[in-house]
């Protein structure tokens, strides 16, 4: 049996968003928003941009810039102080470069997004851009990343495998966050990660609870270039065909995808959410996010999604697909 003794994190400010629960009883709404990249790099000092970095600035300063906007993400708040998701998942990149100072920055801004009772964060390539492995670096964001509930495994990559338990819903998180070598974006979960997967996985199973996996990059071939790959990706969906999962969530493409892992009991949707701040002329990417609606059918689980997009012309976010999803069955 998973212990499920759960610490209440305190975090006290103003203009928090504040998610109330679901109006269908016994249903759960959860927001997935990913790759924000909402820092600023106009204060940057030169000698901060050594190796890998000075690309990445070069690439923020003629295009990342521009097109990840604060209007953007000022609209998504909105929206969600509208749509009133019961939790948040945040599948990582909230920075371009993971200096300091952006991880500073990224912890001001995340308590407008929700209290870390509400919101889950995971790091995505961007957040571990370069020099030594991500580990800790952005400790500062701990309330929203480490598990909440109390675990018997032991953590690789600073807080992952994490483990945050909401109702009937088991958020469980990756770190596949690693730098790497320029020109370079791929991303490796680790065996010590999978290994803790795997226990959290069958323990969360025998539990009954809605398993979500989070992980930065995408687990499926095929949805984005070599040089952006996660490289244990057969060793992760061995796992997810072996303990069963309901739902597998992920960013960095900056596209939306909707894709499966086999299972003996049926297909785990993956599904990757583009960028929630982005309008991109060159690439004509924008910005969307997507809302499950989880609930009960039986022993077995019931999952809609709901496309939230920017509208260009009317300056805000709006509904513009929803979808229900086959799941594994139990
Ligand atoms: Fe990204
Ligand atoms: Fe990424």
């Amino acid at each position: 049996m998973v212990n499920v003794k759960i610490e209440k994190v305190s975090l006290t400010t103003e203009n928090v968003l504040r998610p109330t629960q679901s109006t269908q009883p016994d249903s759960f709404s959860l927001a997935h928003i990913s790759d924000l990249h909402l820092t600023s790099l106009d204060n940057i000092k030169i000698p901060q941009l050594l190796s890998k970095r000075i690309l990445g600035y070069l690439s923020w300063l003629h295009k990342r810039r521009l097109v990840h906007r604060r209007e953007i993400i000022a609209s998504l708040l909105e929206d969600l102080r509208d749509t009133h998701p019961d939790h948040i998942a945040v599948t990582g990149d909230m920075t371009h470069l993971g200096l300091p100072m952006e991880y500073t920055e990224v912890e001001q801004w995340l308590p407008s997004l929700g209290t870390p009772e509400h919101v889950t964060v995971i790091p995505g390539n961007h957040d571990a851009y370069a020099g030594k492995a991500w580990g800790n670096s952005c400790s500062s964001w701990r309330p929203y990343l480490d598990s909440d509930t109390k675990l018997d495994i032991p953590k690789t990559a600073g807080f992952f495998p994490s483990l945050r338990i909401r109702g009937q819903i088991a958020l469980i998180g990756l770190s596949s966050a690693r730098p790497t070598l320029p020109l370079l974006a791929t991303g490796t979960i680790g065996q010590k990660q999978l290994s803790g997967l795997d226990i959290l996985l069958e323990k969360t199973g025998e539990e009954g609870l809605f398993r979500v996996v989070m992980v930065h990059h995408p687990p499926v071939p095929g949805l984005i270039k070599w040089r952006k790959r996660l490289t244990d990706d057969k060793m992760f969906a061995a796992v997810l065909a072996r303990q069963g999962a309901e739902l597998v969530l992920h960013g960095h493409a900056h596209t939306a995808t909707i894709s499966k892992l086999q299972t003996p009991t049926g297909s785990i949707p993956v599904v990757g959410a583009p960028s929630a701040s982005e309008l991109n002329p060159w690439t004509g990417n924008c910005a969307k996010y997507n809302i499950y609606r989880i609930s009960r059918s039986g022993k077995n689980w019931e999952l809609t999604m709901t496309v939230h997009g920017y509208s260009e012309d009317q300056g805000r976010f709006v509904s513009t697909a929803e979808k229900s999803l086959r799941l594994p069955q139990r």
